[in-house]
């Protein structure tokens, strides 16, 4: 294969093979019923030695004839790999290649290398592991979901000071054997056995003449593609803030729900075996308590000792936890030696906010700290127990996430996998990377789509345009876009006929998900269950959502006649809305609040019902105690609905609500993150099978910035921005920093409704509009630092 290509280090042209080490093939796991598995019933699995194989360690010397003045190795695998030159990481970066939908297209990696080189012999090394490619991923566990053998492609290009150039490649010199891994899975976990390290394998002068030669082979698929965002890198690291013994092991709290790994430097005796399990909770009494079920959910890593001093970490894993549970430990233990090292993108942050109340601040880091467990490779639900992509996940969260972190590059690769993983009739995957074993999982569902969750591909470009204002994200994704309405169009209309074309009540939907009192007080209580009885309303409101959306994309891209299509279909969708779910006493069919809110939110009903509407929803929530009763789809409505239409007080005593279900009950209830089910902790103390941290949940942060900070964009790219304070009852300051992509914007006020005072900062070139509390006046500023009393 000779190709020339560019990446961000240059053109180049490859010369490389794919290779593979000798291996067996990796284990397909039988196929497992999701409906059943989500009933408890999970099949027994061998033990992890029994079924997975040892990452392979490759090697390939070479002789180089003088210092180069470059060299730069790009890298890809069909598995995870690690690349060393001359016994060196050639990178900080973990977990290589990201997560692509790799059946689609695999990036490759580019790292300069000059100084891993020396004149003469060299050794380039690479380790390779099951990762998502051939490891047990998703729900289900299911093994094999891109491939079932492992291989290596790379290329090493180096140029001397004269000018000349040597390139090396992966090819047939290459050899492999097995070292130190015993075996090792992303979401099982890894097993060393530091005996069998096969010292200096990775450097010149190494005897590899019993290793065996690793086979070349060609392949166009899947595509290969330069690097598109972020790596991931080990980030934040944590020291222990407590830990105690249960029976014969030792636990640690690190004080933060994370997605990482342990990193424990001790002392292993030879053949000494240490076992590290991870939880995100305790049980009701305290003790260590495995909160995630499931297929291959393991998340244990295991070490066996060489008689040295080790400092242990996984390499091809990572865990979501905030306690460790280390067994095999003798003698006295220093917590100074374990530390929890966070594996993340490596995103830059750029949103920073301190309120006066320390209850409102806990929540905005578990909302933060979620994201960055979510956002190790690509956007996911959770990173424990699927690790998916879920579109439906990231849409409701992206408003967040673009304030606290800069996820342009990041989500922006995400929609390439969505873009990619689209089926041939519009129909937008429910997460993506979509491994073949979705239509397994999914098609239980009888669906690979839903309302709300395939919307991902207009919201979340849509959400990325407003905050970054680049329009290449509009244009990347309006083909798809369109495709997906198109497909929601003729989904809805099945064989209908009449407005009843307009009705998405054809299939499956997942609806307002995880509502909190079909969560727990119904026939058949459980997500399925909140779906069910929502799906047919939820889906036909989104679907105007959609439209709506769409209509604004393509009057950004000059598309009118598209647009005024899309309206048109919009207003079609709200006339049968009306017809269907609207009763003759001016109620839903439907009595659940997310129901109304996004009644309200979209402008599903005439004018003059919605006041209407607005009152019957407060009603609901002050008869349910001031309790939210609202799930995925609807959650990021709420509060502005509430304070929209001239419920502000209850908006408040919701959001400041410490019952459950609410954001301060889990805040008081310890929480570092933000979970999946409001009822992760119940109130008598018992600790459900649920994620701790899941972002959906997540997405008030949006509303805290907009809405009680006062900060939201007017034009794409905070060109022109808002800023209304709006102390609270229980707030009464906040210190707020913005890097927007125009400049850094800092609000920082005080006071109450009646009375307070806030300092701006507008950076040169974008404008201010300024309301102030109490007041209709709108103040416009440039760049400049300004103060203000009301
Ligand atoms: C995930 C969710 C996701 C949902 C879809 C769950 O198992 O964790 O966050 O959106 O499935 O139904």
């Amino acid at each position: 294969m000779s190709q020339t290509m560019c990446d961000r280090d240059g053109v180049f042209s490859w010369e490389a093979h794919w290779i593979e080490p000798k291996q067996e093939d990796v284990r397909e796991e039988p196929p497992i019923d999701l409906q059943e598995m989500f009933a408890g019933k999970i099949p027994a699995s061998l033990p992890p030695e029994e079924r997975l194989l040892p990452p392979k360690l490759l090697r390939r010397d070479f002789h180089i004839g003088g210092k180069p003045s470059r060299a730069i190795l790009r890298m890809s695998a069909r598995g995870l790999y690690k690349a060393t030159i001359n016994g060196s990481e050639v990178t900080d970066a973990q977990l290589t290649p990201d997560y692509t939908s790799y059946g689609s297209f695999l990036e490759w990696q580019t790292f300069d290398v000059t100084d891993c080189l020396h004149a003469g012999a060299n050794t380039w090394g690479i380790v390779l592991a099951d990762g998502w490619w051939a490891g047990r991923i998703s729900i289900t566990g299911e093994s094999c979901q891109f491939g079932k053998r492992l291989a290596a492609f790379g290329q090493l290009d180096v140029t001397f000071s004269d000018g000349s150039t040597q390139t090396v490649f992966t090819d047939g010199e290459f050899v492999s054997s097995s070292g130190k891994y015993v075996y090792s899975d992303i979401f099982i976990g890894e097993k060393q056995d530091l005996r069998l390290d096969a010292r200096g394998w990775d450097s010149p002068g190494f005897d590899a003449s019993a290793w065996e030669s690793c086979r070349p082979f060609s392949s166009v698929t899947p595509e290969l593609a330069p690097q598109q965002g972020p790596l991931v890198r080990r980030m934040e690291r944590l020291s222990a803030k407590d830990w105690w013994r249960e029976g014969d092991s030792i636990v640690v709290d690190f004080g933060q729900v994370i997605a990482g790994r342990l990193r424990l430097a001790c002392h292993l005796s030879r053949g000494q075996e240490m076992t590290i399990c991870h939880s995100e909770v305790l049980d009701a009494t305290g003790k260590f308590f495995c909160n995630i079920a499931g297929r291959n959910k393991d998340q244990v890593d295991v070490f066996i000792g060489r008689g040295e001093d080790e400092v242990l970490e996984p390499d091809f894993t990572f865990h979501g936890f905030r306690y460790v549970r280390i067994s095999g430990w003798t003698g006295a233990f220093d917590p100074s030696c374990a530390t929890a090292v966070v594996v993340r993108a490596d995103l830059h942050e750029t949103g920073r906010i301190v309120t006066s109340n320390e209850r409102v601040n806990q929540l905005l880091s578990n909302i933060e700290w979620s994201q960055r467990g979510n956002m190790v490779t690509v956007p996911t639900d959770c990173p424990q127990r699927e690790r998916a992509g879920w579109t439906c996940d990231t849409q409701v969260f992206a408003p967040t996430a673009t304030f606290f972190m800069d996820v342009r590059e990041f989500l922006g690769r995400w929609l390439r996998n969505v873009r990619a993983d689209q089926l041939a009739d519009g129909e937008i995957v429910d997460y993506s990377p979509a491994p073949k074993g979705i239509r397994a999982g999914l098609d239980s569902f009888g669906t690979l789509s839903s309302a709300g969750w395939g919307d991902a591909i207009v919201i979340v470009p849509w959400v990325l345009f407003q905050r970054y204002g680049d329009i290449r994200v509009l244009e990347e994704n309006y083909d798809a876009m369109r495709r997906w309405h198109e497909y929601s169009v003729a989904s809805a209309a099945g064989d209908k006929s009449g407005d009843d074309r307009y009705v998405w009540d054809t299939k499956f939907h997942y609806g307002d998900w995880m509502f909190p009192s079909y969560m727990m007080g119904c026939d058949a209580p459980g997500p399925v269950a909140t779906s069910l009885a929502t799906k047919d309303l939820v889906a036909t409101a989104y679907l105007a959502h959609q439209s709506d959306l769409l209509a604004l994309v393509a009057r950004v891209l000059d598309d009118e006649g598209y647009a005024s299509e899309c309206e048109e279909y919009a207003a079609c969708v709200r006339r049968a809305f009306s017809a269907r779910f609207v009763t003759d006493d001016g109620t839903l069919t439907s009595e659940f609040q997310g129901c109304y809110v996004l009644s309200l939110a979209f402008g599903l009903v005439p004018w003059e019902m919605r006041q209407g509407f607005a009152d019957h929803l407060a009603h609901m929530i002050e008869g349910n105690g001031d309790l939210l009763d609202v799930g995925f789809l609807s959650i990021g409505y709420l509060l502005d609905v509430l304070l929209d239409w001239g419920h502000g007080d209850l908006a408040e005593r919701v959001f400041f609500q410490t019952q459950c279900p609410s954001w301060l009950y889990e805040v008081d209830r310890g929480a570092t993150s933000i979970w999946e089910s409001w009822a992760g902790i119940q109130p008598d103390g018992t600790v459900g099978n649920y994620s701790f941290n899941h972002c959906a949940f997540g997405c008030v942060g949006d509303w805290i910035v907009r809405r009680v900070a006062g900060l939201s964009t007017r034009t794409p790219g905070f060109a022109e921005f808002e800023v209304a304070p709006r102390p609270l009852s229980q707030l009464d300051g906040m210190d707020l920093t913005y890097e927007s992509v125009g400049g850094t914007i800092r609000l920082v006020w005080q006071g109450t409704p009646d009375a307070g005072n806030m300092s701006l900062t507008v950076p040169e070139g974008l404008k201010a509009h300024v309301l102030l509390p109490g007041s209709d006046e709108e103040i416009v500023c440039g760049g400049g630092s300004y103060g203000f009393d009301w």
